[in-house]
């Protein structure tokens, strides 16, 4: 069988990136035909538009995709192409994995760690107009449905994976009616889920428990934007940015790309460290059925870092993205 998958290689690192983990997943002998898009300014300088309508079209018809990181302006210029693309296909829940791989030094051993963001709404509405010179506002938007649903998909996950606890991550002391109705939609929820432990703690004191004790929670669910900033925050505990993989899910299709961004800072010099994309590809698979390659491809990445000899730079290495995805590849 053969899996049509919308290829978005994105920008920065994004192609370094993809291209390491379209090899590695080629090399596994599973069939995929890769429909690969443009997107952002790059699309923008080619076909006048920063989704093209192709892109489009062709997750409506693969509904999977991978996808390197896309860089947004910051201050002004187009809206974010990530953001666009999660509300277009109402990927809701965005599924952020937080697991140490093993032989590689950490602040933390063993974590294990879920955070469930909620991908369509909150601060990220991008709602935002000037009401007179030097006043601005910005609209967060919070509804019932959007708030329910994905503390269900929290707690049906938990269920379905043997998961013991959630927490509900909140700023309902201030924002109390939006966060307010996030909880009351949380609680709800949680009423039909009684073997799972049901607890909320504030976003900044979360921070700080995180940090001191992060083995303290098991699955934590919250808004789009302080999951956005959580997920960086727990990204360090199990190596940094360059580890830790999302999905991004909706009723209909998924994407599946990396929680880090574009990293200007290392984009073009082969230094990108594509585990992150190339653990979101795993999720990607065994989502496509493909236990067998996801296994096979999991055993070669421990066994890189088991040896060390191809680490790249993030983690005390001297190897290119190009050459830890060789080693895998060897390994494979
Ligand atoms: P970033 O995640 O790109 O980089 C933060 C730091 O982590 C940098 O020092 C970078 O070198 C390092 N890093 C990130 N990924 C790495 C990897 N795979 N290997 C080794 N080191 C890695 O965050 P930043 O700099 O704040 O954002 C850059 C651009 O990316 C912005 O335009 C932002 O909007 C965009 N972005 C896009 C995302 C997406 O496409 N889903 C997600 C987050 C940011």
């Amino acid at each position: 069988m053969t899996h049509n998958i919308t290829l978005i290689p994105g920008d920065g690192i994004g192609p370094e990136v993809t291209q390491a983990v379209v090899r590695i997943l080629e090399a596994t002998g599973v069939r995929f035909e890769w429909e690969k898009f443009a997107v952002g300014a790059d699309a923008y300088e080619k076909y006048g538009e920063y989704i093209p309508k192709g892109l489009v079209e062709s997750i409506e018809r693969t509904r999977v995709a991978l996808k390197g990181p896309v860089t947004t302006p910051v201050g002004g210029g187009f809206a974010s192409i990530n953001v666009a693309l999660r509300k277009k296909f109402d990927l809701y829940a965005n599924f952020r994995p937080i697991r140490n791989l093993p032989h590689i030094p950490t602040r933390y051993p063993d974590v294990d760690l879920i955070i469930i963001r909620e991908n369509t709404e909150g601060l990220y509405s991008g709602l935002e107009h000037e009401v007179v010179p030097g006043v601005v506002e910005s609209l967060k938007i919070m509804t019932e449905k959007a708030c329910t649903r994905i503390a269900r998909f929290a707690f049906e996950y938990a269920r379905k994976n043997q998961r013991k606890k959630i927490h509900a991550i909140h700023k309902a002391n201030i924002m109390k009616l939006s966060d307010g109705l996030f909880l009351s939609c949380a609680r709800d929820v949680a009423k039909q889920y009684p073997e799972i432990t049901y607890g909320e703690h504030i976003v900044d004191n979360t921070c700080m428990q995180l940090v001191l004790n992060p083995y303290q929670y098991d699955m934590l669910v919250m808004e789009n934007l302080y999951g956005d900033i959580l997920s960086d925050l727990c990204a360090a505990f199990v190596g940094g940015l360059g580890f830790v993989p999302s999905a991004n899910l909706g009723d209909e299709c998924a994407i599946f790309e990396a929680v880090h961004g574009s990293a200007p800072d290392i984009a073009g010099k082969n230094l990108a460290n594509p585990t992150a994309l190339l653990r979101s590809a795993l999720l990607m698979v065994r989502h496509l059925g493909e236990h067998a390659a996801s296994t096979q491809i999991r055993n070669a990445l421990e066994r890189v870092y088991r040896h060390r000899e191809k680490l790249t730079r993030d983690i005390g290495g001297q190897a290119g993205t190009s050459q830890f995805a060789d080693a895998i590849i060897e390994e494979m």
